[in-house]
């Protein structure tokens, strides 16, 4: 069997390519690329984090498997951590599962409430790794736009809700927007998923990244929200833990059993190393994230102080969260021919906004985590020329 039949055979054929790896070889081909592109932080994980690998390395049984829903002195800390930051509370009715980082335990959940050609209902822009998990599962993600401030529209999700939902997927702070939901808005949500039966599956990756004195919120802290809520967070961004790989969920207790059958074909157990190192980074705590977050803020004020003076050909909408500004150009250029000349031209790499279903339009995804401020500058000032160059003479919008 030739190649092409072989992946037309497979389930992978309806899956989208993820695009970070083709930017990744654009950035290559034109070294000096300023990166707006992969959303990272550019801070490394605690010391203590590093300091914890002395006791993984002390005890010799932790080379072999360990529980399969993590170690116990980390789901401990965690559990803590849940009541104090998100009056999550862990009872007889919940359970926590540490993953391989939270796109694992977006999978698991997927695995554990669908079976091929249920539905989940995505708002857009949606997070592409969602959209692929759910369409490797054999189900349908269903879309549902967001308002012009990207924010939830909640009677356009219940509209969309069918006899086969299973979930509707939130992430505030949200990637690629950069909004933070209105706590209102995910009430409403929580509560349709309890009243239609079924779940509200919430992804809180960037729950530390909020400006303007704004509070996240976790929707499941609210009461008898345990039954229908999934609660997915990850270390990744928070500590600086990338490639560390350790995220984990809350999930309802009649879900353990799936999520563990899931977790155990696809891992056995996460890395234990990193476990140690999570529980590392989780003693030190949200401090530790906090000392970066004025530097990023600094650079979110400048980023929108400087994209006013696109406010003539870019539309961009409020953000309040995480380390993104989502532009609408109000071009017919195609975004990722924009994304390719910013590149090959203007040395400044972001994302094209097709790649989070936005496919109207000429989306961009500006990403400023991983920027150290005093690139930051330099980089605006590329991406702005750019801009200003590529849609001289372009049709417009008007
Ligand atoms: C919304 C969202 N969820 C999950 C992830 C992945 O997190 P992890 O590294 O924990 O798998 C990302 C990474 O960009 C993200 O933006």
């Amino acid at each position: 069997m030739s190649e092409q039949q072989i992946r037309l055979n497979s389930r992978m054929a309806e899956v989208q390519t993820p695009l970070i790896p083709v930017i990744g070889e654009l950035i290559r081909q034109n070294p000096g690329t300023i990166s707006l592109g992969q959303g990272v932080v550019s801070y490394p994980p605690p010391p203590e984090a590093i300091a914890s690998i002395t006791e993984f390395l002390a005890s010799p049984v932790n080379h072999k498997y360990q529980a399969v829903a993590g170690i116990p002195p980390l789901i401990e800390a965690i559990k803590n951590k849940l009541q104090v930051e998100n009056k999550i509370v862990i009872n007889q009715d919940n359970a926590i599962v540490v993953t391989a980082g939270s796109n694992m335990a977006f999978l698991n959940s997927i695995f554990a409430i669908t079976s091929p050609g249920d539905e989940i209902i995505l708002n857009t822009p949606y997070y592409f790794n969602h959209e692929m998990a759910i369409t490797m599962a054999g189900c349908q993600p269903v879309l549902v736009a967001t308002d012009a401030n990207y924010q939830l529209q909640p009677k356009a999700i219940a509209k969309a809700i069918t006899p086969k939902t299973k979930a509707v997927v939130t992430i505030s702070p949200n990637n690629p927007t950069g909004v933070v939901y209105d706590p209102s808005a995910l009430v409403q949500v929580n509560q349709l998923c309890r009243e239609r039966g079924i779940y509200h599956l919430s992804d809180e990756a960037y729950e530390y990244f909020t400006y303007d004195g704004i509070q996240h919120f976790s929707p499941g802290s609210l009461t008898g929200s345990e039954e229908q809520t999934i609660s997915l967070f990850s270390l990744s961004k928070a500590y600086g833990f990338a490639s560390w790989r350790i995220g984990y969920m809350v999930i309802p207790q009649h879900l353990l059993l799936s999520v563990k059958k899931a977790q155990d074909t696809n891992l056995i157990c996460p890395p234990v190393i990193s476990q140690y190192a999570a529980l590392g980074a989780l003693n030190i705590g949200v401090n530790y994230c906090q000392k970066y977050l004025p530097d990023l803020s600094l650079m979110r004020e400048q980023f929108l102080q400087e994209f006013q003076s696109l406010e003539d050909i870019c539309t961009i909408a409020p953000t309040a969260g995480a380390f993104y500004f989502f532009l609408k150009v109000n071009s017919e250029i195609s975004d990722f021919e924009l994304v390719k000349k910013l590149i090959e031209q203007y040395k400044v790499a972001v994302l094209p906004g097709s790649t989070f279903g936005m496919k109207n339009g000429c989306y961009l995804r500006v990403a400023y985590g991983a920027l150290e401020p005093k690139t930051s500058v330099a980089a605006l000032q590329r991406l702005i020329r750019g801009l200003r160059a590529m849609t001289l003479g372009s049709k417009f919008f008007s």
